[in-house]
C-alpha cells in the first residue's frame, strides 16, 4: 500500500510502497484512509470497505490517461529534465514492482540456504585497511578471466568473510553474520567473480574466484550499502560500479529512490568513487567504526547508469555510416516476442535506417532459460529506451536533429508468435504510438520476419524458394511460393533445434544459451567420436523430432560417469552437432526436391551455427542451387527483419485494428 495527498498543488506521496499482507495493509489504513483505489479492490473490496470510501471500476486499474496525469505533475514540479533526451522523456518511466519476479526470489532462497562445498581459498594477504588479496596467476594472462555478476550465495560467504577481513579489519563481519543476512526479503547481495573459462556463464567453486560483493538493505524508500569491496587486482574493471548498479537495480525495483552509506574519513579513494557516482557528502557520525575513526555519511540517487538500459546491454548495430537522403516512407518496428527487446527503423527503398537491440540473455542464462515473468519485466523496462535510442540513430543517420515521431509513416510490431506477456508489452507501446501519432499499425508474425532476414544483406532475392527457420522456438522448412503466401512444409514434432542445443547445453553444464556454445566447443571435437541418433531421417516426409537426441546424448554422458570414464565434452558437443546438421540437410534435399524450388534460405538463431552454414554451403553447391544466409546479427531476434516485412504490409496497405490481439501461436500459412 502507498497513500498520497491530492491538493491543489498536485500530487503529494506520503509514504514509500511496501509489500505486506491484506489484514496488515487494513490495519495500517485505519477507518479514515479517504479514498481507496487500486486492483486490490477486485478482490479485496469488502476487507478494505472498512478503511474508507471504496472508489469504482475506474479506479481500479492503472490507465494511461493516469499515467499522463502523472508525468504532468512531476514537470510541473521540475523533476524531469528536458535537456536530456532519455531523463526528459516520459517513454523512460520505469515501473516499480515492490517484489523481485518469483524466480528471482526462489533463486535468492535457494541461494541463501545452499552452503554447497565452499573451498575456502587462501586468498588474502592482508595489508592494513586497503584490500589487497591474492593476484591470481590468471589474471596476469592477457585474456584474462572474465567478471561476472550473480547474487551472493551461501558457499560463497566463507570467501566474504575472508575479505571482509582484509578489508574492513575489525569492522568485518564473519560468515555466520553474512549468512544470516541473505534470507531477509529486504536484503540484495550480490557478489562479483572471476571466471578464467570465458565461455562458462554460471561460476562455480571449481572455475571462479570471488573477487567483489555488496550487501543492501532496503528500508523507507533508500538502499543503505551495508558492505561493498572490490579486489583491486581487477581494479580497472569497475567491479565496484557494477555492485552498486546491481544492488541499485534490486533496490529500485522494490521501491527505493536514494542511496546512502557510511564511509571511513580516511578513506579518500572511496569518496571519490561516490562522488562519481553521484552521491554527496552529508555529514560525519562521529567515531562510527570500532576503532572510533570517524564515518562521513554520502546519499545520493540510485546508481543507475543511464547508457545501459535497464541493466541491459544496448547493441547499436553498424548499419552504414553514410548519410541516406530524407526518406519519402519511414516505418518504425518493434521487436519483443522472447528475450531481446529491439526496434529498427527503415525506408521506402528497405534501408535499414537504425537498428538496436537490448538483450536481456544475462538476467535468463542464470535460470538455464527464459523466464516469462522477467522478460515482461525487462521489456516493459527497455522499450521506451530502446526505441528513444533507436531515434536517435536514426537522427544521426539522416542529419536531422528534428526527427520526431510524427514523421513516422507507420508503426510495426511482432504480434505473434512468442510469449504473450513479452508479445504484449511490444503491441501496447507500439498501439500507443501508432494512435496518438495517427499513424497506422502494422502487425508482424515473427517467422516471416526471420524468412525476411536473408533480404537484409540481400535485396534481390526473390520467391520460389525454401526456406529453413531454425530457432529456440521452431524447426520448419517452409515453402515460400511469394512474399507472403507459404506452405509449411514439415515442424517439429517435439523440440525445437534451439531446445535441443539449450538442453544438450545444460546436461553439459555448459551454461545457457547453449547454442553458442556447443557450437564454439565443437569447433575442437570429433563428430564421428560418438553415434547419436538421426531421428526421422528416414521418415519419408519433411518433419522432425529432436527430444530423442537431447535424451540420448544424456544418457551417454550419465553412462560415462557412472562407468567412471573420462567425458571428451568437445567430441559430445561436435557428435550432438553433427546429428542435428546431418537430419537438417537430408530434409532440405527432400524439400528443394520435392518443390523444385532453386533457392534456399535460412532463417532464426540456429542459422548462426557455422558448421550448419556450411553444411547448407555444400548442399545447395552439390545440388545447383542459390544459397542466402541472413548476417549473423540478424539470424537472432532484431527488429531489422520486422521492419522488412512491415515495408511490404505498408506498400500492400495492410493495416492492423487497434483491438488486435498478440497470439502465442500464428501459423506461418495465414501471416496476417
Ligand atoms: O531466433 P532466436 O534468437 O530466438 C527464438 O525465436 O527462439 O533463437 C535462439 C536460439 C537459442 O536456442 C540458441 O541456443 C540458438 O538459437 N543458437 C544457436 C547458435 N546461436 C544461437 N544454436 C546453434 N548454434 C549457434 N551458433
Ligand atoms: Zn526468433
Amino acid at each position: 500500500p502507498v497513500r498520497y495527498l491530492l491538493t491543489d498543488q498536485g500530487i503529494e506521496r506520503l509514504n514509500n510502497d511496501f509489500v505486506t499482507k491484506v489484514p496488515q495493509a487494513v490495519e495500517w489504513l485505519g477507518t479514515s484512509a479517504g479514498s481507496i483505489a487500486g486492483d486490490a479492490l477486485l478482490k479485496y473490496e469488502e476487507a478494505f470497505s472498512s478503511c474508507g470510501t471504496v472508489l469504482g471500476e475506474e479506479f481500479r486499474a492503472p490507465t494511461g490517461e493516469g499515467l499522463l496525469l502523472c508525468v504532468q505533475d512531476l514537470w510541473n514540479k521540475g523533476q524531469f529534465d528536458p535537456d536530456d533526451a532519455l531523463l526528459g522523456n516520459p517513454l523512460t518511466l520505469l515501473p516499480v514492482y515492490t517484489r523481485l519476479s518469483d524466480a528471482e526470489e526462489n533463486e535468492r532462497k535457494r541461494f541463501a540456504s545452499e552452503q554447497g562445498a565452499s573451498t575456502k581459498k587462501d586468498l588474502i594477504s592482508g595489508v592494513q585497511g586497503a584490500v589487497v588479496c591474492d593476484a591470481s596467476a590468471e589474471s596476469e594472462q592477457t585474456d584474462g578471466p572474465v567478471i561476472r555478476y550473480q547474487p551472493l550465495e551461501a558457499s560463497w560467504c566463507a570467501d566474504v568473510a575472508a575479505m571482509e577481513s582484509c578489508v574492513m579489519g575489525s569492522d568485518a563481519w564473519n560468515e555466520a553474520q553474512i549468512l544470516d543476512e541473505l534470507p531477509r526479503a529486504d536484503r540484495s547481495w550480490w557478489a562479483a567473480y572471476a571466471i578464467k573459462d570465458s565461455s562458462k556463464r554460471v561460476a562455480t567453486h571449481d572455475n571462479a574466484t570471488l573477487v567483489g560483493y555488496v550487501g543492501g538493505w532496503i528500508v523507507d524508500g533508500q538502499v543503505q550499502i551495508l558492505k561493498i569491496a572490490s579486489d583491486p587486482t581487477y581494479r580497472r574493471q569497475g567491479i565496484a560500479k557494477e555492485l552498486m548498479q546491481l544492488v541499485s537495480q534490486d533496490a529500485r525495483d522494490l521501491g527505493a529512490t536514494e542511496c546512502t552509506l557510511e564511509v571511513r574519513v580516511s578513506n579518500t579513494g572511496a569518496h571519490a568513487f561516490y562522488e562519481r557516482l553521484g552521491l554527496k557528502n552529508i555529514g560525519k557520525r562521529p567515531r562510527y567504526y570500532s576503532d572510533k575513526e570517524d564515518a562521513f555519511i554520502f546519499t545520493g540517487p540510485l546508481v543507475l547508469s543511464s547508457g545501459d538500459i535497464a541493466g541491459m546491454e544496448l547493441r547499436v548495430n553498424e548499419i552504414g555510416t553514410e548519410v541516406v537522403e530524407t526518406p519519402q516512407t519511414l516505418i518504425l518496428a518493434i521487436e519483443s516476442s522472447c528475450d531481446e527487446t529491439a526496434a529498427a527503423l527503415i525506408d521506402e527503398k528497405g534501408t535499414i535506417i537504425s537498428d538496436v537491440v537490448a538483450s536481456q540473455i544475462d538476467f535468463h542464462s542464470r535460470f538455464g532459460g527464459v523466464v516469462p515473468e522477467i522478460a515482461s519485466r525487462k521489456h516493459i523496462e527497455a522499450i521506451g529506451g530502446v526505441v528513444e535510442e533507436c531515434m536517435l540513430q536514426a537522427r544521426a543517420r539522416l542529419q536531422n536533429p528534428n526527427l520526431s515521431y510524427s514523421d513516422l509513416s507507420a508503426v510495426s510490431v511482432t504480434y505473434a508468435p512468442g510469449l504473450v506477456g513479452a508479445l504484449v508489452v511490444g503491441l501496447a507501446f507500439a498501439k500507443g504510438l501508432a494512435w496518438s501519432t495517427d499513424k497506422p499499425l502494422i502487425g508482424v508474425n515473427h517467422l516471416e520476419g526471420h524468412i525476411y532476414a536473408n533480404k537484409i544483406d540481400k535485396p534481390s532475392i526473390k520467391p520460389p524458394m525454401v526456406v529453413s527457420l531454425v530457432s529456440g522456438g521452431h524447426t520448419m522448412l517452409v515453402h515460400v511460393k511469394d512474399w507472403g503466401e507459404y506452405e509449411t512444409l514439415g515442424s517439429t514434432l517435439d523440440d525445437a533445434v534451439g531446445e535441443a542445443f539449450d538442453k544438450v547445453a545444460k546436461a553439459m553444464g555448459l551454461g545457457y544459451p547453449g547454442g553458442p556454445l556447443i557450437s564454439e566447443l565443437a569447433k575442437k571435437g570429433n563428430p564421428k567420436a560418438i553415434h547419436f541418433p538421426r531421428a526421422m531421417m528416414h521418415s519419408g516426409d519433411l518433419r522432425f523430432s529432436l527430444s530423442g537426441l537431447k535424451t540420448a546424448v544424456m544418457i551417454y554422458i550419465n553412462k560415462e560417469k557412472e562407468a567412471g570414464n573420462a567425458l571428451s565434452m568437445a567430441d559430445i558437443a561436435a557428435s550432438f552437432q553433427q546429428a542435428v546438421i546431418d537430419v537438417q540437410i537430408a530434409k532440405a534435399k527432400k524439400a528443394l526436391e520435392q518443390t523444385g524450388a532453386k533457392e534456399f534460405c535460412l532463417g532464426g538463431g540456429v542459422a548462426a551455427n557455422p558448421a550448419l552454414r556450411q553444411a547448407y554451403i555444400d548442399l545447395c553447391e552439390k545440388m545447383g542451387v542459390g544459397l542466402t544466409m541472413p548476417p549473423l546479427k540478424a539470424c537472432t531476434d532484431n527488429a531489422s527483419m520486422i521492419a522488412h516485412v512491415a515495408l511490404d504490409r505498408y506498400n500492400q496497405e495492410k493495416f492492423f485494428d487497434f483491438t488486435c490481439d498478440v497470439k502465442a501461436h500464428a501459423p506461418l500459412d495465414e501471416p496476417y
